[in-house]
């Protein structure tokens, strides 16, 4: 692909549909390229808005209005950044030849739905993961439970991320209360939920995957260090890289994951995640882009996975090599409000080797991410310590 001008006749445009803290660094990162972008959202000033040459709000999961708005826009690459999107219109719009579709249509249909991901890769691609069922209603559920799966396990609605709606089930007592709160917590589809066996595993990764133009302009799958994480709830609060693991852990890890990306294909980058005991490895489930555990690579990578996907999805070769050891430690709104400030952003940058991303989101929650703290150091304790000091001296205030 040649780079032209933006808003000239040569530009390349790109359209990222879902413009938030991770949508806003991709953004970024091709403004740097010359790339002409257009930030979506469901809501106006979305941090990737504030940054793109256009912005546009439209509920995404409305198949009619994204198409419009691809028809006028015209856009080289369309840029899923987030689940929750008309992806039957994603598969039309591919086949028509309308856009390019990052990394494929299908890898971003397959990935909305738990149901479709899991299928692919441990029925499809026999790839380990804990067991499984579906359920359509309590008393499927309760049935899955007693029929194999068993005690613990967690159950998540089908449609979901950042742990809405899951919860972990430790015995009977718990089930009905289970099954309510997915159902409550599902983006869709409300009703269908996924029940799998607990792993009880030492530690998980996100094992960052690439898949990106070589010199002679074929596709090739290269890896980043292994990111650790700590997740509350099912939203990740803690990241580090690199993470230590045994060398056959590791190569297990990478086998899994150039498994499942080769199958998905297409161009950038894809967030990993598996659960690790030992030597033993299960695949959980694939971002097809940048994924929030890799908000560390902003500062441990040469390039961040930001960067690594906008020179992926243009064609362009990447490098995933690591800098030095880092971590990030996430800051929430811790109340809700709209146009909050931030005090004690000085003290966070006075701690040393450390970086502030604050997303710019017009509306605080408890629980929202509103900012990241990013270090380095010597080892990657160090580099959680200062991330996770850092993260704490930020205070969010009424604006
Ligand atoms: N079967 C399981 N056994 C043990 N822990 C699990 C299991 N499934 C999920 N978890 C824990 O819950 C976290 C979130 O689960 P999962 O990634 O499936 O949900 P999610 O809503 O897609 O989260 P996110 O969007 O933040 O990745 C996992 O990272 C892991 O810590
Ligand atoms: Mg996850």
């Amino acid at each position: 692909m040649k780079l032209g001008t933006p808003l000239s006749p040569s530009a390349v445009r790109v359209m990222l549909l879902g413009s938030g803290e991770l949508g806003k660094e991709v953004v970024i990162a091709l403004q740097r390229l010359g790339v002409e972008v257009i930030a979506v959202d469901r809501y106006p000033n979305a941090p990737g808005h504030q940054v793109a040459h256009r912005a546009h709000v439209i509920p995404m999961t409305d198949g009619a209005a994204l198409r419009a708005l691809i028809e006028q826009e015209r856009p080289h690459l369309v840029v899923p950044e987030i689940e929750a999107i008309a992806t039957d219109t994603l598969l039309e719009i591919e086949t028509e030849g309308l856009a390019e579709v990052i990394p494929t249509a299908r890898a971003a249909k397959l990935t909305m739905n738990r149901e479709g991901i899991r299928r692919l890769a441990a029925e499809e691609l026999g790839l380990p993961t804990s067991p499984y069922k579906f359920a359509d209603s309590l008393a499927e559920l309760q049935a899955a439970i007693d029929g194999g799966i068993g005690y613990p396990c967690v159950v998540k609605p089908v449609m979901s991320s950042s742990g809405k709606g899951q919860s972990t089930v430790k015995g009977p007592e718990d089930v009905a209360k289970a099954w309510d709160y997915a159902a409550a917590g599902g983006r869709v589809n409300q009703g269908r939920v996924i029940v799998e066996g607990f792993v009880d595993f030492d530690y998980e990764i996100t094992q960052l995957t690439v898949r990106a133009c070589d010199a002679s302009g074929s596709v090739q799958t290269y890896f980043c260090e292994p990111i650790g994480h700590v997740q509350v709830g099912g939203d990740y609060v803690e990241s580090w890289q690199p993470q230590p693991m045994s060398p056959a852990a590791l190569a297990k890890s990478r086998e899994i994951a150039a498994a499942v990306t080769g199958n998905l294909g297409g161009r950038g980058i894809f967030g990993v995640e598996l659960f690790i005991k030992g030597d033993q490895v299960w695949f959980s489930e694939v971002s097809p882009r940048p994924h929030d555990t890799g908000l560390v690579t902003l500062c441990s990578q040469r390039f961040s996975e930001f960067e690594l996907h906008a020179r992926a999805i243009l064609g362009l070769p990447v490098d995933t090599a690591l800098r030095e050891p880092g971590a990030s430690a996430v800051i929430y709104g811790g109340m809700e409000a709209a146009g909050v400030a931030f005090e004690g952003v000085a003290e966070a940058l006075a701690v040393p080797r450390t970086d502030l991303r604050l997303f710019g989101k017009p509306e605080a929650f408890k629980k929202r991410r509103m900012g990241v703290a990013v270090s380095n150091g010597a080892s990657v304790e160090e580099a959680r310590e200062l991330a996770k000091l850092a993260a704490g001296k930020v205070r969010v205030v009424a604006g």
